[in-house]
């Protein structure tokens, strides 16, 4: 049987537990969070909906870390979500001390398991995760280039009237203000998108998608997106636990990759059974590379943070 955690029933953590739930993607699907009787109230919910629905996984909602035991892989959603003009940066204390709280029961009841990280600032949470699990590396990975790409795959297809479904784009770096939109890397069915828009309205393209989350933010008011960030997440679950293998710009442990050890940041990766399979290496332009280097340097001086705070 096939367990997937999810902790955290937030909108995040609904939201995926639903598409779990009704993609079939595991038998069993355990929604945990610290808030007495949402997590179960959502299962329930959730159970109901098969009935209508006719899908077989069985969802779990508890506030106990011990009934996440043997789980085969976990969605880290908990934390807190940016308001309006807070960086992800500025959640690197409070959820650091919730992700060293979840890594210690998931070390102690699942350590065969593969973790993806959803929480912020994302780079520096996978980050600290990863250390605190003392796992392989491969197992621990973060989720965002496949929420940005959709974003930027979005406003491509929307720019050009259409065709979403054949929108293949690539963002590497960071999950911040820095991260790295590759419109050379991004076709429409294969076309480069370069060569279908103009450069001053892919330019335009590029710097909405650095700031899509903000953009969510900010009309919500309070709370952050979930839908496209859940639809993401479960993606990478899904490449992982059925080995599908498929490349998705994923936040992963680099060890000389791209000129950068001892960071995990946004790369194009092959997600399969043993989780991170192979980081591909693109051949970036002088420009390019600088910018990565920018959004590395971002993500190191988080997790100074995290050292000064005494969270790692
Ligand atoms: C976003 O970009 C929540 O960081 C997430 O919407």
């Amino acid at each position: 049987m096939t367990r997937v955690t999810v902790v955290g029933a937030g909108f995040v953590g609904m939201t995926c537990a639903q598409r779990l739930a009704e993609q079939e993607i595991a038998e069993e699907i355990v929604l945990i969070d610290v808030i007495e009787g949402r997590p179960q109230g959502i299962a329930l919910d959730l159970n109901q909906a098969a009935a209508v629905l006719g899908y077989q996984a069985k969802v779990v909602g508890t506030n106990d870390p011990a009934d996440t035991s043997g789980s085969d892989l976990f969605i880290m959603t908990a934390g807190l979500p940016r308001k309006p003009g807070m960086d992800r940066s500025d959640l690197v204390e409070v959820n650091g001390k919730i992700i060293n709280a979840v890594a210690d029961y998931i070390k102690a009841g699942s350590p065969e398991s593969k973790v993806i990280v959803v929480s912020n600032p994302l780079d520096t949470m996978v980050y600290l995760m990863a250390e605190r699990l003392g796992f392989d590396k491969k197992r621990v990975v973060g989720m965002a280039g496949v929420l940005d790409s959709a974003r930027m795959a979005f406003f491509i297809s929307d720019a050009l009237g259409g065709g979403v479904a054949d929108a293949r784009c690539m963002v590497l770096g960071g999950h911040g203000d820095s991260m790295v939109p590759m419109p050379q890397f991004s076709t429409m069915d294969g076309v480069s998108v370069t060569a279908l828009l103009p450069d001053a309205q892919v330019d335009a393209i590029n710097a909405r998608t650095q700031h899509g989350g903000a953009e969510i933010v900010n009309l919500l008011k309070t709370g952050s997106a979930y839908y496209a960030p859940a639809a993401a997440a479960v993606a990478m679950a899904k490449s992982i636990l059925r080995n599908e293998r498929r490349l998705l710009p994923s936040a992963a442990s680099l060890d000389g990759q791209y000129g950068l050890s001892g960071i995990y940041m946004g790369v194009p990766c092959v997600l399969g059974s043993n989780g991170v399979e192979r980081i591909v290496e693109l051949e970036l332009d002088d420009a390019g590379m600088a910018k990565l280097n920018a959004s590395a340097d971002a993500i190191r001086k988080d997790i100074e943070t995290l050292r000064e705070k005494g969270l790692l």
